[in-house]
């Protein structure tokens, strides 16, 4: 029982470090946030400055549960009926955008009418808001355009030196940032994918979804750059696990000076040079593969690999997330 003690100190630091203008990163169940108040103009300003991140891409807003929407955003005369998709997914890996209500500082949604809006499931990330309670903004725990964190160590690791908290939660059990869903138009369309769906967002909502995330269309919210989530390692896709093995085949063949670390979604049967064979779940759960995938990558960034070759996921459900969250990895790399 000593951890939780621990958790509550840390908890409580947590909570004056953000009444004082200050920013504290927070587990998440999706991947680390570097949290601000959005009553603090100051911490705000500090996020952009420690990401490196431009003032033009917006913070997602983390509440606490429905009942807190109404002071930050309009609800009525919507489409969609924000309680029945809220009651399905929140808390959880869903953000939802609305029109913002004054409340919400111009610095947040980077001058837009509208606010993302998230309720995070993480219990640290709950208790920070019941105690504070207070909206806070968090954008996710990195530098900016770099792989997303997923454990307090990869925070440490970028960050830890402009940061005066990091609470450790373990591993993030998602993995992938949350779904962002738009509501504001006739149609709700996913801006971002994640480990919700547009096919559960319908089937909750009993209305059609559009999916216009960067990876299925070419509609680009402000923030989804072609190019984010780099490692600094080459990182090449592979379509699929034959795909991927014929790399694995010719690298063993051609007896290259060229030290290259193989991803596959699922074990493979054959380990050719095994010790650079790598898989993101023994089975090839997609959820697996989603809650390591960042892990895998930051780890082997870190391993002195010329280059990382990467199978991709099959586009359906979380696996659009994944490709996604691959493909603009990649992106730097791409010719
Ligand atoms: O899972 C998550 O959403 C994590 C955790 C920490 O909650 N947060 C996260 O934040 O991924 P960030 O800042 O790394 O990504 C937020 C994305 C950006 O691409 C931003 O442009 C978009 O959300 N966004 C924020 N506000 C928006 C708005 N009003 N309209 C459209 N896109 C918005
Ligand atoms: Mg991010």
């Amino acid at each position: 029982m000593i951890w939780r003690k621990t958790w509550r100190n840390e908890i409580s630091l947590a909570v004056r470090l953000l009444r004082r203008d200050g920013v504290v990163a927070l587990p998440t169940e999706t991947v680390y946030g570097l949290a601000a108040s959005i009553k603090s103009e100051v911490a705000l300003g500090k996020i952009f400055q420690i990401k490196g991140r431009p003032l033009l891409d917006p913070l997602i807003v983390h509440l606490l549960d429905y009942n807190w929407i109404s002071k930050y955003a309009y609800i009525d005369g919507l489409r969609v009926n924000i309680k029945v998709l809220t009651d399905a997914f929140w808390p959880g890996p869903l953000t939802i955008i609305l029109q913002k209500k004054p409340m919400i500082p111009a610095i947040v949604t980077a001058g837009l009418d509208f606010v993302a809006l998230r309720c995070p499931a993480h219990e640290i990330f709950r208790k920070v808001l019941k105690y504070i309670n207070v909206p806070l903004a968090a954008p996710s725990a990195n530098p900016f355009g770099c792989l997303s964190p997923t454990t307090a160590k990869h925070v440490q690791d970028s960050l830890g030196d402009k940061i005066p908290l990091i609470i450790d939660g373990g591993a993030c059990s998602v993995g992938v940032e949350s779904t962002i869903l738009d509501v504001t138009s006739d149609i709700p369309c996913i801006l971002r994918p994640g480990a919700i769906s547009a096919s559960d967002i319908a089937q909750a909502l009993k209305v059609p979804v559009l999916d216009h995330s960067p990876s299925t269309s070419s509609a680009v919210a402000p923030g989804q750059l072609k190019q984010h989530y780099s490692p600094n390692t080459r990182l090449i896709l592979a379509e699929t696990a034959e795909d991927l093995s014929l790399l694995v085949k010719n690298a063993f063949l051609s007896q290259t000076t060229e030290k290259a670390a193989f991803v596959y979604l699922k074990r493979p049967h054959d380990l050719y040079c095994a010790n650079d064979i790598f898989w993101l779940s023994n089975k090839g759960d997609y959820f697996e593969v989603a809650k390591s995938l960042f892990d895998m990558l930051q780890n082997l960034d870190k391993a002195e690999y010329d280059v990382i070759y990467c199978q991709k996921a099959e586009q359906k459900g979380i696996g659009i997330a994944i490709n996604d969250r691959l493909t603009r990895a990649a992106a730097k790399f791409a010719n």
